[in-house]
């Protein structure tokens, strides 16, 4: 997709971090943006942000682990901006894991797994019908993460079991496609080559009354990027970022060339997955990488 003028781009999670940048690189090209996030106070800030840039959007609340909420944000999107061409499944949380996974409270299995894995399905559910309806050229693009897709970090095991459902998933999807011969290109959209300051670590923000931990102790004590870079410190590492909107133009670059590994790696993250890919072929004890 080389124009994205007047193109209609459905965003979930577009209220904070990799989600609001893809909203202003694809609306400062012309599209036409609809978000979808459970969090109202923030979608109110990105909607004056987006007005203030002339951007055309409409931002729904939208909670991803229901198809019933992404069937409505759908809807709103063609009724006001019309049919649909490129839709992110994005939305994810961080469940804020530590200890032993078997004193996890099962709640902080069920909002993860809600969030980061049913919520790509029941998007695909919603949205590709509509896709597949229109007949033109159109894009799904689903946001992983390497831990899970590629690498197994270790002391965040529902996290990275999410993102290994979620390539997993999201592969079939471009197989299905492509054996369909369907004209919609799907994508795996890889936040990084570092870790991306966005609020990623502080979704305890938007989880639901219902899922509340049950059980306290197993709180990570890391609230933000900041929090990350100060613990990384201590072990005399020098932990860099990524900015969303960095990721956000990495993302439109890979849309242009119809790509669908949309990923920037690091000689370190190329190392790490080699590391393991070859542990695998030569059946040697797994050693945890770190995050880098
Ligand atoms: N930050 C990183 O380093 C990184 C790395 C790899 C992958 N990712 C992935 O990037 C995606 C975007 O996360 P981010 O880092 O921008 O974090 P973020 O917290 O800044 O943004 C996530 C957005 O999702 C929304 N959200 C949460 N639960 C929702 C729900 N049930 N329904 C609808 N919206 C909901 C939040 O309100 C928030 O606006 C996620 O899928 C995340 O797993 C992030």
């Amino acid at each position: 997709m080389q124009d994205f003028h007047d193109k209609v781009a459905v965003i979930t999670g577009g209220a904070s971090g990799v989600g609001r940048s893809l909203a202003f690189a694809l609306g400062k090209r012309g599209a036409k943006i609809a978000v979808g996030d459970v969090d109202s106070k923030a979608m109110h800030q990105v909607a004056a942000d987006l007005a203030a840039e002339g951007i055309e959007a409409i931002l729904e609340h939208c909670d991803v682990t229901s198809v019933d909420s992404l069937n409505h944000l759908a809807d709103v999107a063609e009724q006001k901006l019309g049919p649909l061409d490129l839709v992110f499944a994005n939305a994810g949380i961080g469940a804020g894991e530590s200890g032993a996974m078997w004193d996890y409270s099962e709640k902080d299995w069920q909002w993860c797994l809600n969030v980061n894995v049913w919520g790509v399905i029941n998007s695909i559910r919603a949205f590709m019908p509509r896709l597949v309806a229109t007949g033109k050229e159109a894009h799904f693009v689903v946001t992983g993460s390497g831990n899970g897709a590629f690498i197994v970090l270790p002391d965040a095991p529902i996290y990275t079991a999410s993102k290994a459902t979620v390539h997993a998933i999201t592969e079939n999807l471009h197989y299905q496609c492509q054996a369909g011969g369907l004209p919609v290109k799907v994508s795996a959209l890889f936040p990084g080559p570092h870790v991306v300051d966005t609020g990623l670590f502080n979704s305890g923000r938007v989880r639901p009354e219902d899922l509340k931990k049950d059980v306290e102790g197993n709180e990570s004590g890391i609230n933000s990027v900041d929090d990350m870079k100060r613990m990384a410190a201590e072990f005399g590492i020098e932990m860099q970022t990524t900015h969303p909107d960095e990721v956000a133009a990495m993302a439109v670059r890979g849309l242009e060339q119809d790509a669908f590994w949309l990923l920037e790696t690091t000689e370190d993250t190329d190392a790490k997955i080699r590391a393991r890919a070859e542990m695998i072929l030569n059946r040697t004890l797994p050693v945890p990488a770190m995050v880098g």
